[in-house]
Parts: C-alpha cells; structure tokens; sequence
C-alpha cells in the first residue's frame, strides 16, 4: 500500500511514522508513506496556498491551483482508489472505514487548514471526507496520522499473532474485555480467579461475557448496530 499526504506542515507528519508499529511497517515494505509539501505546488514565486475568502469573512482559504498540481501530478504517476480530505465535516472514522481503506493500494490525503479548502476542491478532486471526532484541529495533520496509524495496523503482515488486530475493541462491534499480567496479586488486588484456571473454554466465555458487559456500559450505541 502506498499513501501520499498533502499538507502544508510536513514536519508535523514525521514522528508518528518514525516510531514503533508504523515505523516497522515501512522497514518491512508493507506501506509507504510519502507527504508532499503543498507551498511547491504553489503557482507564484511567494509560494502562495490560501487567500481571501469570496465574499468576505474572517479566515484564509486554501486555493484550488496547488492543489490540483500536486494531486495531477501523483495521479500521472499511478492510479488512486480514494482521494481523502481531514475535516470536521467529514464523516466520523471507525473501525469499519479503517478496515476497508486497509484493503486499498494507493490513497491520497489531504490536510486541511484554515478555514479549510475551496470547494471545487471537494466537489472535484475527493472521493470520501473523513473526521476524526467532533471537536476542531488547528488542521487535518493529526487527523491524518490517527487515520493512517488506523489502517496501518490492519495491513496483513503488520501484527504479529500476539498484538493481532483480531481482538481489538471494536473489531466485532463490542469494546475489548480487561486484561491482567503478573503478579497476580497486589497489594491485595486479585486477578480474577478464572484467568489462572487454565481452563480455556472458561477464559474464553469470561472474556466474551465481560466484552458484552463493558460495551453494554459504556457504548450501549454498539450494540444496536
Ligand atoms: N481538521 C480539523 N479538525 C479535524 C477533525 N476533527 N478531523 C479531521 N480533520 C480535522
């Protein structure tokens, strides 16, 4: 899989890329994640991405022109199956929209700042709007790194058995059940009796009956999905 995301804060975007399941990702070969800084897309030698707003208002912009160069040019080079753009718009990600864009060979992001992008951008260029939560970034960078740490992880090959994405919350519409490690006691707080048992059928229906009870508490919206 390969993933380009156009912003105009680059550096916003190393870190998350640079450490742990993601970074191991890359080295394996298993995505590669390219970011694109928007300013050389610019049409004028000032390097200018936004402008006033049609009509009057406060807020800049962003312009279509840059835009259009930078997505032109990737599109020339390979085919994409989805042109995202960060916004709190957008509809709300969750584990179904990652695990279907995990499943995809090239997407486009782009991030949005300001008071976000003209909207021929949108109506032309973008093929699905994505948010993160309902509550405003300063822009679509920190959106784009939840949502590609999302998908990453969900690549075959990226878990190992042991942080295998199969028990994951949400994974089947229920939150995960609690886990303990060692020592089993502390302090005089026990470790539920039936995790020593070593009788895993047991284990198994536990850990389902407590998967239930915990979505039933906190997110009592799953279940009706
Ligand atoms: N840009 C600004 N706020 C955002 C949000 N909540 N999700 C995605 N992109 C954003």
């Amino acid at each position: 899989m390969r993933i380009d995301i156009i912003t105009v804060l680059p550096e916003l975007l190393r870190s998350p890329f640079e450490a742990s399941i993601l970074r191991r990702a890359i080295d394996k070969g298993l995505v590669e994640v390219h970011t694109h800084n928007l300013r050389d897309y610019a049409a004028d030698n000032y390097k200018t991405i936004d402008d006033y707003q049609f009509g009057g208002g406060a807020g800049m912009v962003m312009m279509i022109e840059p835009i259009d160069r930078c997505i032109s040019k990737l599109k020339a080079e390979r085919e994409y199956d989805e042109v995202i753009y960060m916004t709190p718009d957008g509809h709300t990600l969750n584990q179904k929209i990652s695990n279907q864009l995990s499943l995809v060979d090239n997407i486009i992001i782009l991030c949005g700042h300001y008071k976000g992008v003209d909207q021929r951008v949108r109506d032309q260029f973008i093929t699905r709007e994505i948010s993160i939560g309902d509550y405003v970034l300063s822009g679509g960078e920190l959106g784009a790194a939840v949502l590609c740490d999302s998908i990453i992880r969900l690549i075959p090959g990226v878990l190992n058995d042991e942080t295998s994405a199969l028990t994951d919350s949400f994974q089947d519409n229920l939150l995960a059940p609690p886990v303990y490690t060692r020592p089993a006691e502390y302090k005089g707080w026990k470790v539920p009796e039936v995790l020593l048992s070593g009788n895993f059928p047991e284990i198994e229906k536990w850990r389902e009956e407590q998967a239930y009870l915990r979505t039933r508490e906190r997110r009592p919206d799953l279940l009706d999905e």
